[in-house]
């Protein structure tokens, strides 16, 4: 009888630090604890981060381990997000797992941030076909991706300054929002008016992005305004920023899909959580005639299962680091 694949994935890139155990495939446990210090400073306050990831990454684990009903003896290998992130919380999560997989004497798995985020996909049906264009958008990373195969992928075009998370971050920041801005963004959003403010649509060549003047047409507009203009357009300020971001962002997909001839399209990373990206996706994917894939929400945001399942057919491959690597804040896909 062929034993089980049992893996236990850590994700400590920015400030989540979560835990997930994979069997043969299937996810039994995602276990996500955020960290609420950053709020009152406005963004992720990197030692911070690192010192609330040592001090979760325990619990974390042990209660993941606990609700899949697997014992560590049982564990197969330990897979860990080797990067792209904050290096001083790649470090915890990547020294925890490689004591913990050298002490099992078992594998260990470095696994890819952006590229688990294009496999969220896997983690439940219906699943992609390949090729297919995923469009991943998170608070670090805004990019274009081809995806041939589980571990053949290749970016078509990237932002060149901010990501689109970013923009929604530090405009909300703006607006007043506290950290992170974008979610609360999306809320306020719903009841306000897309077309009541006209702001800047960065365009850059090719299949890349650019989201910075966006941020200075907001924040210049702003200044231009008298005392309490914020408070009283909120709602409206909110649906206009986040119709300019989604426009932008579907402007590049469709050039994608119409320059590679393809039309299986998914969308991936935290801002894929946002309530207008998603409907809009969906209907421009109707109108064109696209096989649309959209992540379930709590794979959409950072999570430990996309790292499960990246491991998984990493285990397959026997795409195995050594114990001694090291996390790299950034690397290519
Ligand atoms: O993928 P993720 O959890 O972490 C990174 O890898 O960066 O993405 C976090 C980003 C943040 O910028 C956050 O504001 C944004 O995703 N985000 C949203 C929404 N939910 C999360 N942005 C807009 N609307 C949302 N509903
Ligand atoms: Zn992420």
């Amino acid at each position: 009888m062929q034993n089980n694949i049992n893996i236990l994935a850590i994700e400590s890139s920015c400030d989540d630090t979560s835990a997930a155990v994979i069997v043969n495939g299937t996810i039994k446990s995602n276990i996500v604890a955020n960290q609420k210090i950053h709020e009152k400073y406005g963004g992720v306050v990197p030692e911070l981060a690192s010192r609330a990831h040592q001090q979760n990454i325990v619990p974390v684990v042990d209660v993941a381990l606990k609700e899949a009903g697997i014992a560590k003896t049982n564990l197969s290998a330990i897979a860990v997000t080797k990067g792209p992130g904050l290096l001083g919380s790649l470090l915890v999560g990547t020294m925890f797992a490689k004591t913990m997989a050298l002490a099992l004497n078992i594998p260990i798995i470095g696994v890819h941030h952006m590229q688990a985020h294009v496999l969220a996909h896997f983690i439940e049906a219906p699943k992609p076909t390949f090729p297919f264009i995923c469009l991943t958008v998170s608070g670090g990373h805004t990019q274009l991706v081809l995806v041939k195969t589980v571990n053949n992928m290749e970016i078509l075009g990237q932002t060149v300054d901010d990501a689109a998370g970013e923009a929604f971050d530090k405009i909300a920041k703006l607006l007043g929002l506290s950290y992170p801005g974008g979610p609360l963004l999306d809320k306020l959003a719903q009841n306000g008016n897309p077309r009541a403010f006209k702001f800047a649509e960065p365009s850059v060549p090719n299949l890349n992005y650019s989201f910075s003047g966006l941020k200075t047409s907001v924040l210049y507009f702003l200044k231009k305004q008298p005392e309490g203009f914020i408070e009283e357009h909120l709602q409206d300020l909110c649906a206009s920023v986040q119709y300019t971001i989604v426009k932008v962002l579907m402007k590049q997909l469709l050039k994608a899909t119409i320059k590679h001839n393809i039309t299986n399209t998914a969308i991936a990373g935290g801002v894929s959580a946002n309530s207008e990206f998603r409907k809009v996706f969906e209907k421009t994917g109707n109108e064109k005639g696209w096989q649309t894939y959209i992540p379930k929400f709590e794979y959409c945001t950072d999570n430990a299962a996309m790292i499960a399942i990246s491991a998984h057919y990493q285990y397959l491959a026997k795409d195995f680091e050594d114990y001694n690597f090291i996390p790299l804040a950034r690397c290519g896909i």
